[in-house]
């Protein structure tokens, strides 16, 4: 997954008008985000270098999704909490074309600048965004959206803050919520959290979830996906990588006000496959199961074949594995 076109043409541009290496920065950008620290004093042209293709194709990935189980959402406004340089905006508004109202909020005035700069070399929407320096754990009265998204940015917040802040990005969206927050552990216990207490107030979980039971993660588990994306030359520089591919691990919620969970189940591993057919580790009706599908079962194996890790699986006839 590549940025699109007219993204990728105003980075580049930016990038050119803001030239270096960005190896020492992307380097230190990696040890502030390990430390799980925050994006408030990193140098912009890295983040675009090293972290967005990464955050875009998660983002991307994510929103697909959402378009796929609810076909009829059509946002109209956005709100792009911890917005950087944009990249939810760029995701969003490249699947729904009717998207008008984009506003960028972030507390990083470096950033916001950025989201405009960039944005005005984009479609008339992403041009006519709002960028409006605000904090997302303390939204404004009348921040209000169809569709908000806070990518990648509860992390930076203290963990006992991030239900309390998904709480009010949750009442500030009329139609979803859309979080995507990093592969990690931590990742997903904060969007754990978020979970339970959001389906308290009635949300309903559109992915990667197919049910509104307790989530049945335990133990050293965690339920994260992975976009393989290619890696720029500037960024093969700048992580000194050797091979020209990265995969980024992303965990991630979507969740609407309408309707139910999708029917099915969520591929949350990758697919296992062997001579006798292949194994996959699901996510059903509030259960973790093992689901081989035989070779031999033609028609059922032949429908979940090409399934990948993160893909939905409808009921077939199978064997269940102890
Ligand atoms: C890792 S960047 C993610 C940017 C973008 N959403 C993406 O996916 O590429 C996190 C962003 O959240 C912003 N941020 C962090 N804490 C915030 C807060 N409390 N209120 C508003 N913005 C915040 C940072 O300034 C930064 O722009």
């Amino acid at each position: 997954m590549s940025l699109p076109d007219r993204f990728q043409a105003a980075v580049s541009g930016w990038l050119a008008g803001h030239s270096g290496s960005h190896r020492e920065g992307s380097a230190a950008l990696s040890a502030t985000y390990r430390a799980g620290g925050s994006s408030a004093r990193i140098d912009l042209g890295s983040y675009l270098v090293t972290r967005l293709p990464a955050t875009f194709a998660a983002v991307n990935r994510v929103l697909a999704e959402l378009a796929r189980r609810r076909p009829d959402l059509a946002p109209e406004s956005l709100l792009d909490a911890g917005s950087g340089p944009g990249t939810a905006s760029w995701a969003a508004s490249d699947l729904w074309p009717d998207l008008a109202r984009i506003t960028f909020l972030d507390n990083s005035p470096a950033f916001l600048a950025l989201a405009a700069e960039l944005a005005r070399q984009g479609p008339p929407a992403l041009a006519a965004a709002i960028a409006l320096k605000g904090r997302i754990d303390s939204l404004t009265e009348g921040a209000a959206a169809d569709l908000t998204i806070a990518a990648y940015a509860l992390a930076e917040l203290p963990v006992e803050q991030a239900a309390a802040t998904a709480e009010g990005l949750w009442r500030a969206s009329r139609k979803a919520l859309v979080l995507v927050e990093p592969g990690t552990p931590q990742g997903f216990a904060r969007l754990r959290s978020v979970r339970s207490r959001l389906l308290r107030l009635g949300a309903v979980p559109a992915a990667p979830c197919t049910h509104a039971l307790d989530c049945p993660m335990s133990g050293s588990d965690w339920c994260h996906f992975s976009v393989r994306l290619p890696r720029s030359r500037a960024h093969m520089h700048a992580k000194a990588a050797t091979v020209p591919f990265e995969d980024e691990r992303f965990a991630y919620l979507v969740l609407v006000r309408e309707g139910a969970p999708p029917e099915g189940a969520r591929i949350i591993a990758p697919p296992q496959h062997a001579k006798p057919g292949v194994t996959l580790r699901l996510c059903t009706e509030g259960r973790l199961e093992n689901r081989h599908v035989a070779r031999r079962d033609g028609a059922a194996y032949k429908q979940v074949r090409k399934l990948e890790w993160g893909d939905m699986i409808s009921p077939v006839t199978e064997e269940d594995t102890p």
